[in-house]
């Protein structure tokens, strides 16, 4: 569709040339003015970022069961990451037990559907997120060879089971330290040493040779632990793990964005020869504060902190859609290095930052709770379509 402005300039000039030339120019004056142009009803993520990178979405397990959403997920996303169910906390919540009934709905809906599977995650070196019997052998503490032992039994059986559905792995999570940590005091670090972390590629690379692996963590993209970051990914090859790409979360928070330091990564990235997936995009808009900070005392005050309750002012809609698209300028910029963006949640109803770190309602994604396009999501449309054409 023309604008207002293109269709003037072609007509002035339609008494002066020929009918080809006007054809020509009509066509420049369309692109040129594109910009400005609204996104149309069929306006697609995963089209408009086609040669770029693929568009995904954690998701949970129910979605089969929410027609209403499926629309909306088919046309815009191409790969889904389950949001909770194949954690280890949902699939081996106990030593003997593996429980594959929402793992086995999530991967039969996204088959059935023709999308992509990032399974997640197989490790989580976080000790409140491992089950707690991996650590335990009865009375006592496991030793590193029981931990490796089970940690191998549990990667092997689930990633075997989904072999050929699932065709990218986060297999270890979360497993560099915060503050002056190199790597997260948990078990898993206590009783195997360092090495878990190459371990878990090893066993995830001998059940699918066939899948991808990544190295997925929050914040990796700042200065402090980008370098743990690249220590790891060094020794990590060192040690001869196969990691194929390195997942930086993404969840940020509105006038926040850090893209300097998230430039200064996927540099580092390109200069390492790592693959990167941006894997749980969002920008929170109830900024988050310290909340952690000083013991947590802050916590009481902000639990009742709920600004946009009812309904988020389009100034800030209009924020937030400014700086997603200055974000997906900076990743069309780096597509050779990114193999995949991917939200975390399909719509702001959804998103975990509804919860976390305390109950409020938020506006953190591309898609309102009606599931309508917000600002934000044409911004991501309008950068993506500017990128590949200046490709
Ligand atoms: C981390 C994890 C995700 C999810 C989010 C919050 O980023 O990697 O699995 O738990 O926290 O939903």
């Amino acid at each position: 569709m023309l604008t207002q402005r293109a269709k003037s300039t072609a007509c002035l000039l339609s008494t002066l040339t020929s009918p080809l030339l006007i054809a020509a120019l009509l066509l420049a004056a369309s692109r040129w003015a594109g910009a400005d142009e609204r996104p149309g009803p069929d306006a697609s993520l995963k089209n408009a970022a086609q040669s770029l990178f693929a568009v995904g979405v954690g998701i949970d397990f129910r979605i089969g069961q929410r027609p209403d959403d499926v629309p909306l997920l088919t046309t815009q996303f191409s790969i889904v990451t389950p949001e909770n169910c194949m954690k280890p906390a949902a699939v081996h919540a106990h030593e003997d037990h593996y429980n594959f009934e929402q793992a086995d709905q999530f991967v039969e809906f996204a088959t059935r559907n023709e999308l992509e599977i990032v399974g997640h995650c197989l490790v989580w070196a976080k000790d409140d997120r491992t089950p707690k019997w991996f650590y335990q052998d009865g009375d006592t503490k496991a030793n590193g060879d029981l931990l490796l032992e089970r940690m191998k039994d549990h990667i092997d059986t689930i990633v075997s089971r989904y072999r050929g559905k699932i065709s990218t792995w986060d297999v270890v999570n979360e497993a560099l330290g915060d503050g002056s940590d190199e790597l997260r005091p948990s078990g898993w670090l206590e009783a195997c040493g360092p090495e878990f972390i190459a371990k878990a590629f090893e066993y995830a690379h001998a059940a699918d040779p066939k899948a991808t692996l990544i190295y997925n963590d929050y914040n990796n993209e700042l200065a402090g632990k980008r370098d743990k970051m690249i220590r790891l990914i060094k020794s990590l090859k060192e040690q001869g793990a196969p990691v194929h790409a390195i997942g930086l979360q993404g969840h940020y928070e509105l006038d926040k964005l850090p893209l300097k330091e998230l430039e200064t990564t996927l540099i580092a990235m390109r200069e390492l020869g790592m693959k990167v997936v941006i894997s749980e995009i969002d920008i929170d808009v109830v900024t988050r504060g310290r909340w952690w900070a000083d013991g947590g005392k802050h916590r009481e005050e902000l639990a009742s902190f709920d600004p946009f309750r009812d309904g988020c002012p389009s100034e800030i809609l209009q924020r937030q859609a400014e700086q997603y698209a200055q974000l997906f300028t900076l990743l069309a910029k780096y597509s050779d290095v990114i193999q995949r963006v991917s939200f975390w949640n399909l719509h702001d109803g959804q998103s975990w930052l509804n919860y976390f770190p305390w109950r409020r309602v938020n506006h953190p994604l591309l898609f309102d709770r009606e599931r309508q396009p917000k600002p934000a999501f044409e911004a991501v449309i309008g950068a993506l379509e500017k990128a590949r054409a200046n490709q």
